[in-house]
């Protein structure tokens, strides 16, 4: 948490308002369960462990917002130092965003964090707040990127290659500061994520390594993975897994 002399107030916006079709699961994404939790209160979870988050502000499905705040009730009790917010999200991601800054007039910095992400390291959180408060007005995690990447055209033909070695998958949580995240969403532009708009604003975007373990869970795949290494790390003697992954991009 902030010193005494931090006057900084960061705010972890977690659009989680998805529906999730290609995890084919009967409910919304975030509140499909991963090691018996849903990924919304994992996420959040992650997000208090971090120690570098002042306030919360979900973003759910507009019907659900009282099933999310039972999901997270008893982390707005007075002993949990992170309050939590929950408000409706909208019909696209940057809508989700977008009701998650409206909520947050006071923040002095924003984290956008996936609820998919639902096994991010608290360690990564912090690296991405560091950056942010060493005076970086922008901060997102990415690793680099295994497989050959080609752009194609409507047909399927293949219209470059980008060389591999400058090319990073971005994660979340992203770090922005608190004015420029909400002048670049005031402009009204698209984009694939939060850094994407930022960057058509105008501004610098620096990334850090990410993490293996912030992997989006998008697919059923994905799913069978994060259950997979909860599990693994729930049982005794195999946190090493948790470890070593921990460890391929430090
Ligand atoms: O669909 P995708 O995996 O890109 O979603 C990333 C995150 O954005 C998820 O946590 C999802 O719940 C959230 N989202 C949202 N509102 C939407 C669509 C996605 O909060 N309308």
């Amino acid at each position: 948490m902030n010193q005494l002399h931090d006057t900084s107030r960061v705010v972890a916006l977690v659009p989680a308002a998805g529906r999730g079709v290609r995890l084919g699961e009967s409910m919304p994404k975030a509140f499909v369960p991963v090691g018996g939790s849903p990924m919304l209160t994992l996420a959040t979870d992650g997000l208090i462990a971090s120690g570098v988050v002042d306030h919360i502000v979900i973003a759910a499905p507009a019907e659900l917002l009282d099933e999310a705040r039972i999901l997270l009730g008893h982390r707005a009790e007075p002993a949990c130092p992170v309050p939590v917010s929950v408000v409706a999200g909208g019909a696209e991601r940057t809508d989700s965003v977008r009701a998650g800054i409206a909520a947050a007039p006071q923040a002095t910095h924003f984290l956008v964090h996936d609820a998919a992400r639902a096994l991010t390291p608290p360690s990564m959180i912090a690296r991405v707040v560091a950056e942010l408060k060493s005076g970086c007005p922008a901060v997102v995690p990415g690793l680099p990127v295994a497989d050959t990447i080609k752009s194609v055209d409507a047909d399927g033909e293949v219209t470059g290659t980008p060389d591999r070695s400058v090319l990073r998958a971005i994660q979340t949580p992203q770090g922005f500061d608190g004015q420029l995240l909400r002048d670049a969403y005031a402009a009204g532009m698209h984009a694939t994520d939060d850094a994407g708009l930022v960057e058509a604003f105008g501004a610098r975007v620096r990334v850090i390594p990410g993490d293996p373990l912030a992997f989006k869970i998008t697919t059923p795949l994905d799913l069978r993975l994060a259950r997979t290494l909860l599990a693994e790390r729930d049982t005794p003697g195999r946190t090493e897994i948790f470890e070593q992954l921990n460890t391929v991009t430090r």
